[in-house]
């Protein structure tokens, strides 16, 4: 099986056929028309490399570090909702996989397996992503579970104080674990693997949330369940007291302003993520690699410039590098790898990018993964742009 799969598109496909298409659907969306969510991959897939040759290519190295940590290649992975849900167990297994490969793992506020579960099954830290909601206390106790945990960064989000609406999970019924209705039931026998996996694990709530906060034991709704808790008022005080709670390093996700990286900048955090959540919030909104460049000549001395959104290979990832990106973050190109064949498909998804990182790489003439910058972008002759 694995001869067969060659990039990330094939384990989208695969990921297709096996995950319950309710998963699969809030996975692969954007909000409102999606054209936010296309332009992340479309403006990555206009940008051209300039080729080099007859340049020594041997001891190539990929290694860098993310917000001073070491990393094998400058890519870790994203937070992402309802990762177990892809797959039974799907945090433990992409975190797994992402020590294995030597890269960051974040987890998400929404996630199926709980912070503490997550610690538990690992031996190397894990970064944390957290949601401002409107219950403080329980704000404060996340941070408190991370840092007990020993989470060694927060991402701290901050383009997500309401939800861009997703026409697919109202259409779907969206609901962790999924209701037993006649339309999925359907559909979950077309999955035998997924139905098999979930039977066998205990792992189907929020576990960061189902017995955290008084009064919710289930989630059945998301999108009420963010109405209802995510807090609208979040403001730049906020971030300051989230940032003087936590006391480790804290990366703030969600910039796509230059205005905004500024402030984010004088929050003393060290690295903001430019992120249009993968185009599932602000419908209309630049896609991330456009909006890269600003941000880097307006903050890129004062703060770290992660971003994520849109990159699907390696060549993408060069891309982000050579506009100013220190480093990037993989959401839905890991899911696809978990969502096809759990921790194998994650570790698969990771080699995928990181070869072609490293032979796009060598053809641009460059040996070391910190030396890519704006010069191996080709500029395109007038007629043809
Ligand atoms: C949550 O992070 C979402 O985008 O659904």
């Amino acid at each position: 099986m694995t001869k067969t799969i060659t990039m990330i598109e094939d384990l989208r496909i695969l990921a297709k056929a096996r995950v319950p298409r309710m998963f699969y659907d809030y996975m692969e969306s954007g909000s409102y028309t999606e054209g936010t969510f296309r332009a992340n991959t479309d403006d990555f897939a206009r940008i051209k490399l300039r080729q080099r040759v007859a340049v020594d290519m041997t001891n190539r190295t990929l290694a860098s570090t993310m917000v001073g940590l070491p990393v094998s290649m400058p890519v870790a992975i994203a937070p992402t909702g309802l990762t177990g849900m892809q797959h039974a167990d799907g945090e433990i297994l992409a975190a797994r996989a992402a020590a294995k490969a030597g890269i960051p793992f974040t987890l998400s506020t929404m996630s199926i397996c709980s912070i503490e579960d997550v610690a538990k099954n690992m031996d190397r830290p894990f970064w944390f992503q957290l949601y401002v909601m409107r219950d403080r206390d329980f704000i404060n106790r996340l941070i408190d579970r991370a840092k007990a945990a020993e989470c060694s960064a927060l991402v701290l989000t901050l383009d997500l104080q309401i939800l861009g609406q997703r026409h697919k999970d109202i259409k779907n019924g969206l609901s962790a674990p999924p209701k037993p209705t006649v339309a999925n039931m359907i559909n979950l026998m077309t999955k035998p693997r997924w139905c098999l996996g979930m039977l066998g694990t205990r792992r189907r709530y929020f576990g960061n949330i189902v017995g955290h906060v008084t009064g919710v034991m289930d989630m059945r709704s998301l999108s009420s369940w963010i109405a209802d808790q995510f807090d609208p008022r979040l403001s730049w005080d906020d971030v300051k007291r989230i940032r003087d709670r936590w006391g480790g390093k804290l990366i703030l996700k969600g910039i796509l302003d230059p205005e905004d990286a500024r402030r984010a900048a004088e929050t003393g955090a060290e690295a903001l993520i430019v992120s249009n959540h993968g185009g599932r919030q602000l419908d209309g909104a630049l896609s991330s690699i456009v909006s890269l460049p600003s941000i880097v000549s307006a903050v890129g001395d004062k703060i770290e410039v992660l971003m994520d959104g849109g990159i699907r290979s390696g060549q993408d990832v060069i891309k982000a590098l050579a506009y100013g990106a220190h480093g990037v973050f993989i959401g839905r190109s890991f899911l696809y790898g978990l969502g096809a064949m759990g921790e194998q498909g994650v570790t698969l998804a990771l080699d995928i990018i990181r070869k072609e990182l490293d032979t796009t790489m060598a053809l641009c003439g460059l040996r070391d993964v910190r030396d890519v910058d704006r010069t191996i972008i080709a500029r395109t002759p007038e007629p043809f742009n």
